[in-house]
């Protein structure tokens, strides 16, 4: 509005406090937010940006790429920076200026921070996850960090604090490799989005990759760090490297039976699919937590701490979370939900793409998919129905070597790695529009549930409802 005042860097940055105002800019314009201090959902961290630009905070904290929240600023404008003096802040620093290159296929959700899928149609066409495609999930800006000087803090333990270097946790304990699948909670969220409104990012099908990883196992590691069967100790607890302008950490926590278990495979990662990891995967180390949410494979691992406690972090506390259809945000109570660990049995069809026209010159269809169970429980069938769900057949699992039909099986209990599965079906000839549909079952005959109603929540996790894709049959 050009009846507004025109304001300084300098005059705004004036107004830095609750007793001078408190005036921020965002895009050029000019608002004093200082009535709105005390109603902000985020707390007192507004008052950061006080007298300066909004911009690097919103990049940290997505919540404010809403409707809603610009509607709400826009109430407090009072003027407008001059042509000259908005340029300079467009260019004011961002925390995200150091995040590594991406390869252009994925499929971005967010940018800042850098959430981003495979495109779904070659999910499957590997069973290793090359890394430039594996999802990627970041919660902050990627950190960069310098492994010559690299420690890893270890606490809790009754023998004091141990830090160990890169090269130290390279040479001290044996190299164990693991080839494990990661989820993300929120995979699949868009299918729930479409049954009501959620809050989170839009995930298609593919929040989902499987590597080959390798690593120091946990279990060795706090050994030596002076861990004893049977103390008291119940969770591990880890922190991560990347922080927001306040300097807080992504963290979270496992339980401890799950770090100690000699069958658990969790391994502090310095490789993924035989490299260093790259860095938005977590260099120089990750947890690898195999059968267990995504959200506690803690990547640019700084810190562990063994404890009674559960991580303090507000990804442990208060996200993460199932809750019934009926919750709302006016009722979740968050204290009252476990944190996800292990997750619920999940399998969806890459190929054919939904919504795709599919040619039956051939006079039959191949359908492609992933399956994949939580808690290391394996896989053991795959149905898939070309009808919608009326009839079913029964898919072929794929190995973990290219063409073998059948993988030789994992260990029980340790199915940490995801089943690609194959079906070819002749096609009706009066066929037009098909509604194909798989489900998964696990060992422990866990089934997925056939609609994503009944397993809605507010936040759009544990989504794995039957996937169904609709296709368009040409002769
Ligand atoms: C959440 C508005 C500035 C940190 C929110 C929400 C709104 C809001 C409406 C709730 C969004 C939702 O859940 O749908 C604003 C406005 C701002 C502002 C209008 C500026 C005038 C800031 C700044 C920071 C910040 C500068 C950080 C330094 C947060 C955090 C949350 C939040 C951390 C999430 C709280 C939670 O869910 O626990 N803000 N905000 N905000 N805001 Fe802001
Ligand atoms: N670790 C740190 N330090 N910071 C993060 O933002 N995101 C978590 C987890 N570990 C995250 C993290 C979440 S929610 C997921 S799903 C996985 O990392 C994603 O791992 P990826 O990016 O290697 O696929």
């Amino acid at each position: 509005s050009p009846s507004l005042p025109v304001y300084t860097q300098e005059e705004v940055a004036k107004h830095c406090s609750l007793a001078e105002g408190v005036w921020v800019t965002y895009k050029g314009g000019v608002y004093d937010i200082t009535e709105f201090v005390a109603l902000h959902p985020g707390g007192e961290k507004i008052l950061l940006a006080a007298g300066g630009a909004l911009e690097p905070f919103w990049a940290l904290y997505a919540v404010h790429n809403q409707g809603h929240v610009l509607e709400i600023l826009s109430e407090y404008k009072v003027g407008e920076l001059s042509p000259e003096e908005r340029e300079q802040a467009d260019s004011a620093t961002d925390p995200y200026a150091d995040d590594p290159p991406r390869h252009p296929a994925l499929r971005v959700n967010s940018q800042k921070p850098f959430n981003a899928e495979p495109p779904s149609e070659i999910l499957t066409d590997t069973y290793i996850t090359p890394s430039a495609f594996f999802f990627k999930r970041n919660h902050l800006p990627v950190p960069r960090v310098d492994p010559g000087t690299y420690r890893l803090e270890i606490q809790g333990l009754p023998k004091g604090p141990v830090s160990l270097s890169l090269a130290d946790l390279k040479s001290n304990f044996p190299k164990h490799t693991v080839t494990a699948t990661l989820q993300c909670a929120g995979n699949r969220r868009l299918e729930m989005n479409q049954v009501k409104q959620v809050k989170g990012l839009n995930w298609g099908i593919a929040a989902i990759s499987n590597a080959t990883w390798a690593g120091a196992r946990l279990r060795d590691v706090l050994l030596e760090a002076g861990y004893k069967p049977g103390s008291k100790f119940q969770h591990v607890q880890f922190e991560g490297l990347d922080h927001d302008v306040t300097g807080t950490t992504y963290g979270a926590s496992i339980p401890i039976r799950k770090a100690m278990s000699e069958e658990g495979d969790v391994l502090l990662a310095y490789e993924m699919n035989g490299e260093e990891l790259p860095r938005d995967h977590g260099y120089p180390v990750r947890v690898v937590v195999p059968g267990t949410v995504g959200a506690r494979n803690v990547k640019w691992l700084a810190k562990i701490v063994v404890s009674e406690e559960e991580s303090s972090s507000h990804w442990q506390q208060n996200d993460y979370k199932g809750f019934s259809p009926g919750t709302d945000w006016d009722t979740v109570d968050y204290k009252s939900a476990p944190a996800i660990q292990e997750l619920p049995v999940q399998s969806a069809i890459t190929q054919p793409a939904q919504g795709s026209t599919v040619s039956c010159s051939k006079g039959e269809l191949t359908v492609k998919g992933y399956a994949w169970s939580g808690g290391g429980r394996e896989v053991i069938r795959v149905d898939v129905s070309l009808d919608g769900g009326k009839t079913w057949n029964v898919a072929t699992l794929g190995g973990a070597e290219e063409g073998q039909e059948a993988a030789t099986s994992p260990p029980p209990g340790r199915a940490w790695a995801w089943k690609l599965w194959e079906l070819t079906v002749p096609l009706p000839a009066e066929t037009q529009e098909l509604e194909i549909v798989c489900k998964a079952v696990d060992n422990s005959y866990n089934v997925q549930p056939d609609t994503m109603a009944p397993v809605w929540n507010l936040r759009g996790v544990l989504s794995n409802a039957w996937h169904r894709v609709k296709v368009t049959v040409r002769k």
